[in-house]
């Protein structure tokens, strides 16, 4: 079976590898890839994700079978509509179904319509009303541009000064461009975040194992928001008792607020949620698998991926079991010196050939058949263990036995849930 796989970076790497764990794949393509994906998967570099008609007409011509999108830039533009209007069967939701990521003033207005929990909030769609209402909004406070941001979007205000410089910076700069039509000022919660992903059909949700994101560049979350340096699974703080109470307030709503509104969800649903001191809220909605998330939470399927992602598409998702390893699992994002602000590439990396199948590739190209860095967020190096204490220490060790040039990484990967644990 020839399967087509949209996206480049280190979430892409890792749904290929699992993809190619089941027999009846005969060839992967990537649309574009990288130049780590490529040792798993045919890279087409010239045509980039966001490219509909150029992935379209590539599908099309090379009879491709199956196509999973996974970035939030197609799906949000209408790449599933498009591939499946031309006979190829998908994997990620609609365009209308998307807009659950690509528009926070939708999802949060989705939200109350359906009573799901989440921060309380107001939109606006001039600069002049966002300010005024900053006169006496409570502080701190959250700002965030209706649109994708490239992850950059959300902005925590302490006081009305900076809140002022956030609503300008959106509003009347134009930072995200037009994402930043609209804005949200939110609540500011409190409490630790989980990811929670889902398979899910529009008829029936699966939960994964939940997963925590580290978003920020330095240890002890200090320094700048990140696309993710680091992930462990499962979430220590994600107890039994919340996850059931997130089915029946959050997920289970959530799926049905869709197919109310004509927007059926099929494809993978992320939940990034805050279990508040008030119980847990939704954060924000993803369209698809999160990044890092998905390199913690795939190694421990046990279940065939493409056979979970034919089910969704074929909306057969309750005919399926879907199972995970009792183990835990860790990835801690090698990135190069400087991200996410300037940084260097063109390094040469090394990856010893015994924990290749560990190693996700995020941002590196190839050069004169070697490997070399060409983004922010190099690797995403894993590893899964009986403990989460186990699956850190060989992560770090895997961490150790590669090397290149200006490499960063954090070193505290994993140390809030370990102290969830032993608390
Ligand atoms: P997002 O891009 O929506 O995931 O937001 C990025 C990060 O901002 C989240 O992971 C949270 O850490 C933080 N954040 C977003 N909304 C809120 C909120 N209402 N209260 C506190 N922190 C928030
Ligand atoms: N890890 C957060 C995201 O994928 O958006």
């Amino acid at each position: 079976m020839k399967i087509l796989v949209v996206g480049g970076g280190g979430r892409e790497h890792a749904v290929i590898k699992k993809l190619r764990e089941n027999p009846d794949v005969s060839e992967i393509y990537a649309l574009p890839g990288n130049g780590g994906i490529a040792r798993d998967a045919v890279c087409v570099p010239e045509i980039k994700a966001t490219d509909i008609d150029g992935v379209v007409k590539f599908a099309v011509e090379n009879k491709i079978e199956y196509a999973v999108v996974t970035p939030d830039d197609p799906l949000v533009l209408g790449a599933v509509d498009a591939l499946t209007a031309h006979g190829v069967p998908c994997f990620g939701p609609s365009k209308a179904a998307a807009q659950i990521e690509g528009s926070k003033v939708f999802a949060k207005d989705l939200m109350k319509k359906y009573g799901i929990p989440t921060a309380e909030y107001k939109t606006f769609d001039n600069e002049k009303d966002a300010l005024s209402y900053l006169e006496s909004a409570p502080y701190p406070t959250v700002v965030k541009a209706d649109g994708l941001a490239l992850g950059k979007g959300v902005i925590i205000a302490q006081n009305k000064e900076e809140a002022r410089a956030a609503v300008i910076g959106i509003m009347r700069d134009k930072k995200f461009g037009a994402s930043g039509d609209r804005i949200v000022i939110e609540e500011f919660l409190t409490g630790p975040e989980v990811s929670v992903l889902s398979f899910t059909d529009g008829k029936t949700l699966i939960p994964m194992v939940s997963s925590m994101d580290h978003k920020r560049a330095k240890d002890n979350d200090e320094g700048l928001n990140t696309g993710g340096m680091g992930c462990i699974a499962p979430n220590p703080f994600y107890t039994p008792e919340i996850a059931r109470e997130c089915v029946r307030k959050i997920f289970i709503p959530t799926v049905a607020a869709l197919n109310s509104e004509g927007r059926t969800f099929k494809g993978c649903l992320y939940f990034g949620l805050m279990i508040t001191p008030k119980g847990p809220r939704v954060i924000e909605y993803n369209c698809r698998f999160g990044d890092p998330e998905t390199q913690v939470v795939l190694p421990l399927l046990k279940t065939d991926l493409l056979t979970v992602m034919r089910a969704v598409t074929d909306e057969r998702l309750s005919e399926i079991k879907v199972e995970f390893e009792k183990k835990c699992s860790a990835c801690v994002i090698m990135a190069s010196a400087g991200y996410p602000e300037k940084y260097e590439k063109g390094f040469e990396i090394s990856i010893p050939e015994d924990i290749e199948k560990d190693v996700f590739v995020a941002g590196a190209a190839q050069k004169d058949g070697k490997l070399v860095t060409s983004g922010g967020r190099v690797l995403g190096v894993c590893a899964k263990g009986e403990t989460l204490r186990e699956a850190l220490t060989k992560a770090y060790e895997n961490v150790s036995r590669i090397s290149f040039e200006n490499a960063y990484f954090r070193r505290d990967i994993g140390k809030k849930a370990l102290g969830a644990k032993e608390e």
